[in-house]
């Protein structure tokens, strides 16, 4: 294999390095493009642009597949769970049985929140969106924990294992607490012998007169959500984890950012998005095959279809679809609208316009009728996504952090404003 490109600008040759990844990825090394030849790339959206080497995840689009430090996601999604996940992204290997029982047990410790915190959830009005909330509080988290979160790199570097576990474990706290404030119930707390999720549900919707009690099931789907969710490599979410860490920022602020970067519907938000969609396809007393040719046409967009690095199915998308039918079969609900997105899915395979352009039901398309029936109200899902996607924020940020070379992250730009102006005085304007 060539070890060399070889560019050709304004009648020079400028020549530049490969690299390659351990799966044969391969890249030209252009960081010195602009110091040698005084051009820079333009890559709008970074469809095109490697932002760094990471050992965390390997995604190949084209052929549908997804691994977590080389586990298939398909193997990890039958045979591990979250919290085992959890470890396996943030510190490279499956955890022995001992390191598994410390690391649960850590998680578990850390989830009462600081009684100071508690307040801060009355500062809210009750229609705020859980996005909003979580982002602050994770930000906020920091000031408790003030050896944690520095900014001095070696000092939150030494703290990272704690300081790791205090955010994985509160995340699950913090979302609950929303959802128990929004609806004017007092704060549960973790209960001793319940897994990680067995124990957010009963934060959630524990009563004081009736504890939760978790069905296998239920626990277990939400388990399978939060792994799937759990790291994507250099997604909107992530890349702004880095961008954000690359400033010198603490664990707590960078994933505060991840939180609010992963809002938006183009996102995480895409799991309210796919459910809004599908009561509204389901209100107008359409099956799907309307909203289609919306959606061809450019009037409407289907929410949970396509992705900018898969071109074939989303493997998670392919997991989870399965898995909705257990669940609703479980718990005895026949949703109608599992039937509309099982409809549109047929129709959008088989349809030259989503073929042509490769798009396939992502990871969203199914979680959302799997989160409705386990009783998550429509406002918690995207947080439902942050939950899961924590432990890869938290791997990515300590990737990064403990890089030797690391560089602040600085994109430049190829500028179309006006050109040198006279500033004219007010008076003359
Ligand atoms: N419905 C209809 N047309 C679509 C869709 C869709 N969901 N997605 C892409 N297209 C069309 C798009 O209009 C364009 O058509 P044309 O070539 O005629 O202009 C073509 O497909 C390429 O689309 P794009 O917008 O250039 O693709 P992108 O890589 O920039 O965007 C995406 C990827 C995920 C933002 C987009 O597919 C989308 O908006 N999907 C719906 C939202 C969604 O489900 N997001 C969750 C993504 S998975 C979870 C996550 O990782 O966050």
């Amino acid at each position: 294999m060539e070890d060399k490109a070889t560019l050709k600008l304004a009648n020079q040759q400028f020549d530049f390095p490969i690299i390659e990844g351990t799966e044969g990825e391969k890249a030209v090394d252009l960081r010195k493009l602009r110091q040698e030849s005084g051009y820079i790339t333009y890559d709008d959206g970074y469809g095109n642009t490697g932002s760094c080497k990471s050992s965390i995840t390997f995604i190949n689009g084209e052929k549908g597949i997804l691994r977590y430090r080389g586990y298939s996601i398909e193997e990890l999604a039958e045979k591990s769970d979250f919290i085992e996940a959890a470890y396996l992204i943030i510190y490279g290997e499956l955890p022995t049985a001992e390191q598994r029982a410390t690391y649960s047990d850590r998680v578990l410790r850390g989830a009462n929140l600081h009684a100071g915190m508690h307040h801060l959830f009355e500062g809210f009005p009750p229609h705020s969106h859980p996005m909003g909330i979580l982002s602050a509080l994770l930000n906020s988290l920091g000031s408790y924990y003030p050896e944690m979160a520095t900014n001095d790199r070696a000092t939150d570097l030494a703290n990272f294992d704690n300081a790791s576990a205090v955010i994985l474990s509160k995340v699950r706290m913090l979302a609950a607490m929303t959802y128990r404030m929004k609806n004017g119930l007092p704060a549960e707390y973790p209960r001793p012998g319940l897994d990680y999720c067995e124990n957010f549900l009963h934060l959630m919707f524990s009563m004081p007169h009736k504890p939760y009690e978790p069905h296998e099931d239920v626990s277990r789907a939400l388990d399978l959500i939060f792994l799937l969710h759990a790291d994507h490599e250099q997604n909107c979410s992530t890349s702004t984890v880095r961008m954000v860490a690359s400033g010198g920022a603490n664990l707590f602020a960078s994933v505060s950012a991840g939180v609010c970067a992963l809002w938006g519907p183009l996102h995480g938000g895409a799991n309210m998005a796919v459910l809004k969609m599908l009561r509204e396809i389901h209100d107008r007393g359409d099956d799907g095959s309307q909203f289609i040719e919306d959606a061809k046409n450019g009037k409407a967009r289907l929410m949970g279809f396509g992705h900018r690095v898969y071109k074939n199915y989303d493997p998670r998308a392919k997991i989870l679809g399965k898995y909705s039918e257990r669940v609703l079969r479980a718990l005895n609900i026949n949703d109608p609208l599992l039937n509309i997105a099982k409809h549109l899915e047929e129709k959008a395979l088989s349809d030259n316009y989503f073929v042509d352009r490769k798009l396939y039901p992502n990871v969203d398309f199914y979680s959302g009728i799997i989160l409705q029936a386990i009783g998550i109200p429509l406002d918690m899902f995207t947080v439902m996504f942050a939950i899961g996607r924590m432990p890869g924020w938290i791997a990515h940020w300590r990737e990064l952090a403990a890089a030797e070379k690391g560089r602040i992250h600085r994109p430049r730009q190829i500028y179309t404003g006006a050109n040198l102006r006279a500033y004219v005085p007010i008076d003359q304007r």
